[in-house]
């Protein structure tokens, strides 16, 4: 099987990495990729996000699959682009990429589903706003109402920054406060069925202690084990499958991977948000611990014949990711800075080094080139082994001014 993967980032690098273990897999390319994944397939300088563009790319190399990766070129329609072109493609279309594109249409959706969530108001003046927040009392949690790379959301107590925030965005969406611990699922899905992945908890501030802005994510680990036994279970009947039913409905079935942001409350697990695309820092322990091969699953989505009962193998090991972002992250990261040390860090056993936003300057030397630069992704049976393996091998990574948290992992038991 040839496939072509669009995408520049960590989640490209797991996915492209993972394929490349498959026995299937004959051909690898990405568009654009990164140095990292230069290493295991053919990069081509194609933007991520221009439909017309990666068709192209995907006729000319005459690839079998195509997988996109980010949320930009799903809900750009890329995917459209290259089914339109005759190729099967691993991502919703443009259509049912509004689950993640739109918070407003997310929890309409979720609403007529009857999907577990925070209560919402939409709001497009200020005096809904003030409405909306004195209804649900603080924490406020303010959205943005169109994609904002995890970094439209606030949730605070001060109700002038809530109000402030609010101000800056068209349509903004304000939320019940939904307390407990965070949680994401992967579940593939061909437009009517799905099949759930391991579960992973992701670490979205940027400091230690869950304090700082939000970012995409500062590290990951899989599995999560004190979640409730038969979570599995109660995601798929009232988390997953009302919703592909719901986008079917309204003639926009969903294939490709979705993925529910969720919270485990005093009620029972509910969603935060959808996503229409694998997380990121979590594929990247997630697809750690798959043993089975990958491309035939993705295959299945993107053609609408996946096996419901089909049994997945996971390694029973603890995997962990920790993001390495550079100087000035979230908000202004600084581009240039070289990073060395990476074959150090591989060379730890068992530990890998992915590649996310980083580039080759006209040295050859590595360079970050946007905000989260390297992933270092450690496994092991004992889950505090992986942990002190991960820490282990992030240390032999230089980068001026680094951004890292040292609490990735710390609450795994
Ligand atoms: P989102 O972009 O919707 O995933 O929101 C980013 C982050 O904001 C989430 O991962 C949560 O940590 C937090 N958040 C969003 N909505 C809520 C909510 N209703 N209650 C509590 N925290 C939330
Ligand atoms: N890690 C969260 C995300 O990919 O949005």
């Amino acid at each position: 099987m040839k496939i072509l993967v669009v995408g520049p980032g960590g989640r490209e690098h797991a996915i492209t990495k993972a394929l490349s273990r498959d026995p299937e897999v004959t051909e690898l390319h990405a568009a654009p990729g990164n140095p990292g994944i230069a290493a295991i397939a053919q990069c081509h300088p194609v933007e991520a996000c221009d439909g017309t563009a990666v068709a192209a790319l995907a006729v000319d190399l005459a690839v079998d699959l195509v997988v996109i990766g980010p949320e930009a070129p799903l809900i750009a329609g890329v995917a459209d682009a290259v089914r339109a072109a005759g190729i099967a493609c691993f991502g919703p279309t443009e259509e049912a990429a509004r689950i993640e594109g739109s918070k407003a249409f997310a929890k309409d959706v979720m609403a007529a589903a009857g999907i577990p969530t925070a209560k919402s108001r939409t709001c497009t003046t200020a005096a809904e706003v003030d409405a909306a927040l004195t209804e649900f009392g603080p924490p406020h949690v303010v959205k943005d109402d169109g994609l904002a790379a995890g970094k439209g959301v606030i949730v605070t107590d001060d109700i002038d920054a809530a109000r402030a925030h609010a101000a800056e965005c068209e349509r903004v969406v304000i939320e019940e406060y939904l307390a407990g611990p965070e949680f994401s699922a992967f579940a593939l899905c061909d437009g009517n069925r799905s099949v759930l992945l391991a579960l992973a908890r992701d670490y979205k501030r940027v400091a230690d202690g869950d304090l700082g802005p939000n970012t995409g994510g500062m590290g990951a680990y899989s599995p999560v084990s004190w979640l409730p036994a038969g979570v599995e279970d109660e995601l798929a009947a009232t988390v997953v499958e009302p919703l592909l039913a719901e986008l079917d409905k309204r003639g926009a079935p969903f294939s490709g991977v979705l993925f529910p942001g969720l919270v485990l409350t005093d009620d029972g697990v509910k969603v935060i948000e959808y996503n229409a695309r694998f997380g990121d820092p979590e594929t990247q322990v997630v697809l750690e611990r798959l043993n089975t091969p990958l491309a035939g699953l993705l295959m299945a989505c993107a053609t609408g014949t996946l096996k419901p009962d089909t049994q997945l193998d996971w390694s029973p090991d603890t995997a962990v990711n920790i993001v390495i972002a550079s100087d000035g992250y979230p908000s202004r990261p600084v581009a240039g800075d070289t990073i060395t040390g990476l074959d150090t860090a591989a060379a730890v056993d068992g530990a890998h080094v992915l590649h996310a936003g980083t580039a080759l300057n006209d040295d050859g030397e590595l360079v970050a080139a946007g905000g989260r630069l390297i992933n270092v992704v450690a496994r092991a049976a004992d889950p505090s082994q992986a942990r002190s393996t991960a820490y282990e091998a992030l240390n032999h990574i230089q980068l001026r001014g680094r951004v890292v948290r040292t609490d990735i992992a710390l609450d795994l038991t």
